[in-house]
């Protein structure tokens, strides 16, 4: 019996039209919907028993703290169901990895989900969409897809949400993890070869069936000459944290010291982070953590510790759990 796979749409390149083939920068975004996508896909109804949903119509860019939980609660309803074996999210790619990392820790559920994208729009010469999302197909039907968090397919590669990465602005090979994909897709065969040994899905703390809303978290980019004017604004804001993207090993200038002390007085957490984009930010080894208060965002890169550091604040606000937060998942 084949799989049955739930499409859903919510816009991005992959959904893209150019004004001629050439066009694979400069295009459209959001406007194909996923049935068109779809039909124009060869052999793709006989991976899998389809059906498909447009939840939304928009570039990812455009994803705040409702999408992610209308998503969220979307995917979750359609996993609860017998008849639904898998599913399939295609998604604008500039923010996928921070969609997909929400989905994997807080969708319990073993059954797969796949986040699909494209670089080039699918009016494209050699767009790269119709074979991402045929492979999404066969990752999300697969019965090896299972328990292994949510995954992000792109250029024949299978990677975890936890880890992907967008690294280009318009290669095909934009996403990159750390330890390397999970495995391959060829031919209609989904190939894993490593795990990732972090917690996620049906072993989380969290899930999307108890998040009513989500906090606010921030993120400040670290450069040479930077002020406090950023942080000092924050700090009378609404905000609940601050991941803050440091130099290096979350190097944190003295210009700003007093500044994130006087915010963490102000029960805003602050997590220090790195701008390099890969690496780990070690506890107490740039900046005194402990006597500051703050927490380390061992490997996340900055903008996936603002979904872990939002998805966290949920259950404690306590800075010792957050940081144990950072070294579980
Ligand atoms: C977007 O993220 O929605 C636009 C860019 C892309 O999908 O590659």
């Amino acid at each position: 019996m084949n799989a049955r796979v739930v499409i859903v749409g919510t816009g991005g390149t992959i959904a893209g039209r150019g004004a001629s083939a050439a066009h694979t920068a400069t295009y459209d975004c959001s406007v194909e919907t996923v049935d068109d996508l779809l039909d124009a896909l060869p052999g793709a109804r006989d991976l899998a028993d389809i059906q498909t949903a447009q939840l939304f119509q928009t570039g990812s860019e455009n994803f705040g703290n409702e999408e992610l939980l209308g998503l969220a609660r979307h995917v979750r309803a359609l996993l609860k169901r017998d008849d639904i074996d898998g599913v399939v999210v295609t998604h604008g790619t500039d923010t996928i990895d921070e969609t997909a990392y929400f989905l994997h820790l807080v969708v319990p559920s073993a059954k797969p989900v796949v986040v699909v994208g494209a670089m080039r729009p699918a009016s494209a010469l050699s767009a790269d969409g119709p074979l991402n999302l045929y492979n999404a197909i066969v990752v999300a039907s697969s019965a090896a897809s299972r328990g292994k968090g949510t995954l992000v397919v792109s250029n024949d590669e299978i990677h975890s949400a936890r880890d992907v990465v967008k690294t280009s602005t318009f290669k095909q090979e934009a996403f990159r993890s750390t330890f390397g994909p999970l495995g391959y897709v060829v031919e209609g065969r989904a190939r894993f070869y490593r795990l990732v040994a972090r917690r996620h899905t049906v072993e989380s703390e969290w899930s999307i069936d108890t998040i009513q809303a989500l906090p606010e978290v921030a993120i400040v980019y670290a450069h040479g000459g930077i002020n406090r004017t950023v942080i000092e604004h924050m700090a009378c804001s609404d905000v609940d944290a601050i991941v803050y993207a440091g130099t290096g090993n979350g190097n944190v200038a003295h210009e700003l010291i007093d500044s994130l002390v006087k915010a963490r007085a102000r029960h805003i957490h602050i997590v220090r982070a790195s701008r390099t984009g890969s690496g780990i930010v070690i506890r107490n080894a740039a900046q005194p953590d402990d006597r500051y208060g703050w927490i380390a965002a061992d490997d996340q890169v900055p903008h996936k510790a603002r979904i872990l550091m939002m998805v966290a604040l949920t259950g404690t606000r306590t800075t010792h759990a957050l940081q144990e937060a950072f070294v579980t998942y």
